[in-house]
């Protein structure tokens, strides 16, 4: 009998754990194309040759010349493997990618004056490998878009190339739409069909993401609540009737997490290792975690841990509108984060005021992100709006409760203690308030005064499965619909 092949499908994103990542993006996009990959595909990740890319991607060939296009410059597709042993494709093109500073911002915190360009090349050549126009001897049958950066690959689709496959776009952040100036539109090579509100027009701007999501076949998010919320004004930042329309084209898939990676069993960052059933051992990467923080060796305290962006949607002004009332109580405050200056900088003054009670460390540091998982008792996300949220998931796995605003997929992922019953993994709060937030930490008090209760809802935690396996199997059959569509 003939095997039928394999769907070949292209995930294309602006960045990859750990050849690239500046948060959830990143781990998502490792995660996900290793489970799909498992699942009876032939998928390969298309990624820029960032400088950080382009060092770790050992072995790199070339595999494809791509002549300019539009004001799109030459580039090359080179063909690698990430770690997890998924096939790349790395779009090569010094004068766009190789930079100094981060994927998306330069060495000063801004965004680089030609990112309309250099995300509408990684479009231009996600779309093309996905039509009869592919510059390889392979096309796919299928393109996974994630976020704004690759987002404008379903309008090029739309528009001229030839045997176009269909595509799907996942949203992690509808906050970041990529918006620019209409004139960069001839650059882009869109045609001037497309430059008007049932295209990627929005408000005489051009937006990459309003274009992704009103030309793909597809739309997913990455939690069932998120999908839910931004086709509402409060949290549709401007594109909420567009999603309303095409809700049933809509789908929110939670995303897993590396159970790998995050691990308090097999975790080299730890000072020691822990399970379910020794959680005692947990606490000597508390006690570690206190003295290098250079907090009171205090036992009784609730420590609460922040690993995270410094940005309004993480509700940092919430977190240091609540500091005093928090210090009232038996409570330790660590915040690993990097971000916006202001936050950075009443975050440094708040641990100057109480050093021996709250610390900051300004930065990105994976290894002290894997410590304070596990040092810490409750791990706090009082996010405004929150996609996924992948920490609640490292937290619960590390025995360490995450105390959450319920939005999200923060409200996917964590069962409340008040109406959770013995299923319950952390305390969640539903007003974006300091009081709110006051209020849940003062019931996971109550509950951590109590060490039994504690400590069972540290084992619910442990008990769940984050990993991959779910996600992939849903994004799986959105695949099958859409080839089947077609
Ligand atoms: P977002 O993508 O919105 O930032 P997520 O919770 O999805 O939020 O993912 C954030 C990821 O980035 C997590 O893996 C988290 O541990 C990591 N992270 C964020 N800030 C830091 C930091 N300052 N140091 C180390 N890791 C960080
Ligand atoms: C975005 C969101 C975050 C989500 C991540 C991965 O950065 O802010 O909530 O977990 O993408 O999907």
């Amino acid at each position: 009998m003939k095997r039928l092949a394999k769907p070949r499908v292209v995930f294309a994103t602006p960045e990859c754990t750990p050849w690239a990542k500046t948060g959830g993006l990143g781990d998502v996009s490792a995660g996900l194309p290793e489970a799909l990959s498992a699942l009876d595909l032939d998928l390969r990740v298309l990624l820029p040759g960032y400088p950080s890319v382009r060092a770790a991607a050992k072995g790199a060939r070339r595999v494809a010349n791509l002549r300019a296009e539009f004001g799109l410059p030459a580039a090359t597709l080179l063909r690698a493997r990430l770690p997890s042993g998924v096939a790349a494709l790395i779009l090569d093109c010094p004068s766009l990618y190789a930079r100094k500073g981060g994927p998306y911002l330069d060495v000063d915190g801004k965004d680089y004056a030609d990112n309309a360009l250099r995300f509408g090349l990684l479009s231009r050549v996600a779309a093309r490998l996905a039509s009869n126009d592919s510059p390889l001897g392979w096309r796919a049958d299928l393109l996974h878009c994630n976020d704004w950066h690759t987002a404008l690959a379903p309008a090029y689709l739309a528009h001229g190339l030839p045997a176009p496959a269909p595509s799907l776009v996942t949203v992690h952040n509808l906050a970041f739409q990529g918006i620019f100036d209409l004139g960069v539109a001839d650059a882009l090579g869109l045609p001037p069909d497309s430059l008007k509100p049932d295209g990627v027009e929005f408000w005489g701007r051009l937006s990459f993401l309003k274009a992704g999501l009103f030309y793909a076949d597809r739309i997913a998010t990455v939690s069932p609540t998120y999908a839910r919320e931004i086709r509402s004004k409060a949290f549709g930042c401007g594109l909420e009737g567009l999603l309303d329309a095409r809700a049933d084209r809509l789908v929110g898939i939670l995303n897993g997490i590396d159970t790998r990676v995050w691990d308090p069993g097999t975790d080299v960052a730890l000072r020691r290792n822990y399970g379910a059933d020794s959680l005692d051992d947990k606490a000597a990467n508390r006690v570690t975690l206190q003295a290098e923080m250079g907090l009171a060796a205090d036992e009784g305290a609730l420590v609460v841990g922040m690993i995270t962006r410094l940005t309004d949607q993480k509700g940092i002004d919430l977190v240091l509108d609540a500091l005093p009332a928090l210090l009232e109580r038996p409570l330790q405050l660590i915040v690993l984060g990097a971000g916006e200056s202001r936050f950075e900088q009443a975050l440094r003054d708040a641990a100057a005021n109480a050093p021996d009670r709250v610390a900051v460390v300004v930065g990105f540091d994976e290894v002290l992100a894997h410590q304070i998982e596990a040092g810490v008792d409750a791990f706090l996300m009082p996010s405004r709006f929150e996609p996924c949220g992948l920490n609640q998931m490292y937290s619960q796995r590390y025995g360490t409760p995450p105390i959450v605003r319920a939005t999200g997929g923060l409200a996917d992922s964590v069962v409340d203690h008040a109406t959770g019953g013995d299923e319950a993994t952390g305390f969640a709060f539903a007003d974006a308030t300091s009081a709110a937030l006051v209020e849940a930490v003062d019931r996971a008090l109550a509950v951590f005064a109590d060490r039994d209760a504690w400590r069972a809802i540290c084992r619910n935690g442990m008990a769940r499965d984050f990993s991959w396996g779910a996600s992939a199997g849903a994004y799986r059959e959105v695949y099958r619909a859409m080839l089947a569509a077609r």
